[in-house]
């Protein structure tokens, strides 16, 4: 396993040399420093996995403040703060701020190193659970895809035997038909799948910075680059590199693409040596990769190494046998998000969704599905919620008196409702004599016999 690498600060040159000798004796990887602009500028420039940090150190700032700087740099970098006399008020504060923990001196060695160790697990921990919870936040594997249509079924088919080999691989599809869930599963289903799975939407980043994205770039590689940077290549090594909108990339991008699969190295912006890359290519499109080659948007030569297994994500509406299911996949997921206890949609509900056509594919249907379950008061979901278009703003900002209008009348049939048709009790419930009661119903042409219950 690689040694830790532990940062320590103190302005007391003895402690600085002893803590050095000790930490380094127990095979972690030391940086001491005694200055506070040092120790920052250290921890901007790479990953440490854990600081040592004095409490009282020369100049205006205590050690405190400086953890709180080193943690706009490196927010998960669990700290340890010394102080020379344990007052416990010190320690509170330095807890409440960030600290991992404190050490009051003198402190003996196995203090020392028990919290060290606790701090370093604790350390990886978080960032193995950031990892796996970027990855895992909701589980795609299979099981996450549904589609039981012949067409899907090809799908999942193409994506486990491109998942056997390590070839780049190209997804195309409208927008929304689930390019992103497959491409994630692909990742899960290879060899790769311990490794990193990071996905970038190209036409989401502005031209001009594709290039230090993807790349990473040096310390003063261009004003602005004040610390090293590390691109989404050399984060995606030994895993896979996701490539979002890839015909959005511009023809200078495409080339450096180019050079980076053929040589499986790349510069980052403003270095001298080369950096090597293993990396699995997937790319996503919601063009025809074809026609965007033929009209010159996008390199054949590019083409063909980003194209060697291409895999088409046919609409919704040409696989509608999907709806059912993803119906219910979505009415699980929204039904426990929001803690309702819906079950279905009702038969004219499913019907209008098999007509619709569809142009915003699954994540259309996922929204659709959204809107229902956070507006349903019932179990069973009606028509009434599904594909209506909504309310105009102005059309649900009446004016008073019709606003008072409508309440008026809904409050007297809910009164009526309760007491049965019974206008005695139902005027008393209101507060009302019985002549006036009949004048209100009058003027909401309410009919009575609706209210009675049936014998
Ligand atoms: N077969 C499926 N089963 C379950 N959920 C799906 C399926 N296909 C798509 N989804 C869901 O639909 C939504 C859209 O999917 P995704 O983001 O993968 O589409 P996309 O093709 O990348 O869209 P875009 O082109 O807009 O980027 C996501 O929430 C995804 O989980
Ligand atoms: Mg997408």
């Amino acid at each position: 396993m690689a040694k830790e690498n532990i940062l320590i600060v103190d302005d007391d040159k003895n402690m600085l040399e002893v803590l050095s000798l000790r930490l380094e004796a127990e095979g972690y990887t030391v940086t001491a420093t005694a200055g506070v602009q040092d120790a920052l500028k250290r921890v901007e420039n790479r990953l440490f996995d854990l600081a040592l940090v004095d409490l009282k150190l020369a100049g205006p700032e205590n050690g405190i403040d400086l953890m709180e700087k080193m943690h706009q740099a490196a927010p998960e970098m669990p700290v340890i703060i010394l102080t020379a006399y344990g007052t416990i008020n010190t320690a509170v504060e330095a807890m409440k701020r960030g600290a991992y923990s404190y050490l009051t001196k003198p402190f003996n060695r196995r203090e020392l190193l028990l919290q060290i160790k606790n701090g370093l697990e604790r350390s990886s921990l978080s960032r193995e659970v950031r990892r796996l919870k970027a990855l895992v936040g909701e589980r795609y594997g299979f099981e996450n895809i549904i589609g039981k249509s012949r067409k899907m079924q090809g799908v999942m088919e193409q994506v486990a035997r491109a998942a056997e080999t390590d070839s780049n691989v190209c997804i195309h599809g409208e927008s929304g038909t689930g390019k992103e869930l497959i491409a994630k599963s692909l990742h899960l289903l290879s060899s790769r799948k311990n490794g990193p799975f990071v996905a970038v939407n190209c036409a989401a980043i502005p031209e001009g910075l594709q290039e230090g994205e993807l790349f990473g770039y040096e310390k003063g590689a261009f004003t602005g680059a004040h610390r090293n940077k590390r691109g989404f290549f050399s984060q995606a090594h030994g895993g896979t590199l996701f490539l979002d909108e890839v015909s959005e990339m511009s023809e200078s991008m495409q080339v450096k693409l180019l050079r980076v699969l053929q040589e499986k190295q790349f510069y980052p912006l403003g270095g001298e040596k080369p950096t090597d890359v293993d990396v699995r290519i997937l790319t996503a499109t919601n063009k025809n990769p074809e026609d965007e080659v033929k009209s010159g948007k996008f390199r054949e030569d590019l083409f063909y190494r980003i194209y060697v297994i291409p895999i088409h994500l046919p609409p919704l509406r040409e696989r509608k046998e999907d709806i059912p299911l993803l119906v219910d996949h979505f009415l699980n997921k929204f039904s426990k998000k929001m803690k309702k206890g819906i079950k279905e949609l009702s038969t004219p509900a499913l019907q209008r969704l098999l007509a619709h056509s569809w142009p915003g594919n699954v994540r259309e249907l996922e929204n659709t599905i959204e809107y229902a379950v956070a507006m349903a008061v019932q179990e069973v979901i009606g028509e009434d919620l599904i594909l209506q278009t909504r309310a105009p703003e102005e059309e649900r900002l009446r004016p008073l008196k019709e606003a008072k209008n409508q309440f008026e009348r809904s409050y007297l049939s809910d009164i009526l409702s309760l007491s049965g048709g019974n206008v005695s009790k139902a005027a008393k419930l209101a507060g009302k004599y019985r002549a006036d009661f009949y004048a209100l119903m009058k003027k909401h042409d309410l009919n009575l016999s609706a209210f009675k219950k049936a014998k």
